[in-house]
């Protein structure tokens, strides 16, 4: 580790680029975000129902260039006022990741700037913290339960505040793992389920403006219990986005799994014979979308029958109700004092909503960023590095991209 001297400003350009957006953002003392700019691929991806690596990093090499620039321009800046430059290095895709970092690198290099590696989930948690600094006066309690839940995570986290934030050369945030999925992510069983009603991918959005309209006690999905895990010793569980650390020190009540559930609605989907409506759904919706229509939310809803609205607001409070046992069942046993819960799922009305309630309800201060900065974006990039950068915690020039990078 090395020491240095913190710069004033403090500006810092984070470079986001592990999945399906490509993002610049300047953030000034991980405090005041003074440009986030997102290139979003998810018409690209649309058509597939899915992210296509090969595609995101095709369209990350396009976007990359002009969106720093952008970056740039809109926080008034030239690229010689920057103090550090910082990139996602992981987890993530490994072709995506690879134009984000070499971008980043040539950059810190020409420029003789800092170059710091942010870990895509602290990235997220630091989503959070920015925002919670930007809009209120008191700080949150530390340390904090961190549930990053999103389209390639569902992850628990403890994370720990350097001792004086303002001091130099001192450690960084700690953080450590205390539970996640063993198969899909919440965001992925929530695109998933869409993509088997007929719905437009991501389906998370679609499936909360929708739910509204359905019974969430139609139909009863019983909650997720992982008693034991022998089977899993030495195992890594497989997500979309990453392949990430083991699960056998974990416990498993804080071990999340989606699969069943998203097999319990395909049944369903079958024993109810809903199929067929979901095909004709899908394709009505191509043609309204080859015609360049911008779908309405009642432009969906009329397609839906009552049985599939039932169905698409059970399966989103069954997500919800995995997420929220889990997450205050941690909280309260490492003694956690505030909640936060970030990523992509965290945009999802229901989920706040009955987040907020129960933390009301046992007096846990809780924190969700805003609906910009759920999903990805590059601010929380460059307001995770800059702890990392007072703490000198810098990347070498070959830094590589860890498509599996843990957060430890
Ligand atoms: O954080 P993010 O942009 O990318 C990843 O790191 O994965 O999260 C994207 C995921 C998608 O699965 C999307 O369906 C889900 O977040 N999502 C939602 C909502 N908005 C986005 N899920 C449920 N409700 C939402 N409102
Ligand atoms: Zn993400």
């Amino acid at each position: 580790m090395m020491a240095i001297s913190t710069p004033s400003r403090g500006l810092i350009l984070g470079i986001e680029s592990s999945c399906d957006e490509t993002a610049a953002a300047v953030v000034a003392r991980g405090e005041q975000t003074l440009s986030s700019v997102v290139a979003s691929q998810i018409a690209t991806h649309a058509a597939w129902g899915g992210v296509v690596p090969e595609l995101a990093s095709r369209e990350h090499l396009r976007n990359i260039a002009p969106i720093v620039h952008a970056a740039i321009q809109q926080a008034r800046l030239a690229f010689d006022d920057l103090d550090a430059i910082a990139v996602t290095s992981g987890p993530g895709l490994a072709g995506a990741l690879l134009v984000g970092i070499s971008y980043a690198k040539a950059l810190a290099f020409a420029l003789d700037k800092p170059f710091i590696a942010v870990n895509h989930l602290e990235g997220h948690i630091h989503a959070v913290l920015l925002e919670h600094q930007q809009h209120s006066a008191q700080l949150l309690p530390m340390p904090a339960l961190a549930l990053v839940v999103s389209g390639g995570h569902t992850h628990l986290f403890l994370a720990e505040p350097p001792l004086d934030t303002h001091a130099e050369a001192q450690p960084a945030w700690k953080y450590k793992l205390l539970g996640r999925t063993l198969d899909d992510a919440a965001g992925e069983a929530f695109d998933k389920v869409a993509k088997l009603l007929g719905l437009g991918y991501p389906g998370g959005p679609w499936i909360d403006r929708l739910a509204p309209f359905g019974n969430p006690r139609a139909v009863t999905f019983p909650l997720t219990r992982i008693k034991s895990k022998p089977h899993l010793v030495g195992k890594t569980p497989r997500t979309k986005g990453a392949l990430t650390s083991p699960v056998a020190a974990l416990d498993p009540r804080f071990l999340f799994s989606f699969s069943g559930l998203k097999t319990a609605v395909l049944r369903h989907v079958e024993d109810l014979g809903l199929r067929s409506a979901a095909i004709a759904r899908e394709e009505a919706l191509r043609a309204l979308d080859a015609v360049g229509q911008k779908l309405s939310l009642e432009d969906i809803r009329i397609l839906c029958d009552q049985p599939t609205l039932d169905l698409i607001a059970s399966f989103q409070a069954a997500v919800v109700d995995n997420l929220l046992h889990r997450a205050f069942d941690a909280a309260e046993s490492v003694n956690a004092q505030s909640l936060l819960v970030t990523g992509g799922v965290a945009a999802n009305s229901e989920l706040r909503r009955r987040f907020t309630d129960e933390a009301d309800r046992r007096g846990l201060p809780i924190a969700f960023p805003s609906l910009a900065l759920a999903t990805d974006n590059a601010a929380m990039i460059a307001a995770a590095a800059w702890p990392r950068l007072i703490a000198g915690q810098l990347a070498p020039l070959n830094l590589e991209a860890d498509p599996r990078l843990v957060l430890a």
